[in-house]
């Protein structure tokens, strides 16, 4: 499924560029060799690169060495 209907950036391709490293919303872009156009992509994306974060931490104890718990606020 298309992420970025400007630049034809599937949501698999978001996650394989933020497991490389990618960490904002226009580097997922350059990631691919484009640019952003109109932004609509820009919340989704960040979504993924926060959930690919995230999912990192709980892996490795959470923040501070703490657990993540889904909805906790
Ligand atoms: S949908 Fe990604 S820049 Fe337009």
């Amino acid at each position: 499924m298309f992420v970025c209907n400007c630049n034809g950036i599937t949501e698999t391709e978001v996650k394989t560029a933020v497991r490389s490293g990618v960490e904002s919303w226009d580097d997922v872009h350059a990631f691919y060799g484009c640019e952003p156009c109109c932004g609509k992509c820009q919340c989704e994306i960040v979504e993924t690169i926060v959930e690919h974060q995230q999912a990192e931490q709980a892996d490795e104890g959470g923040i501070f060495g703490l657990p993540v718990f889904e909805g906790a606020d």
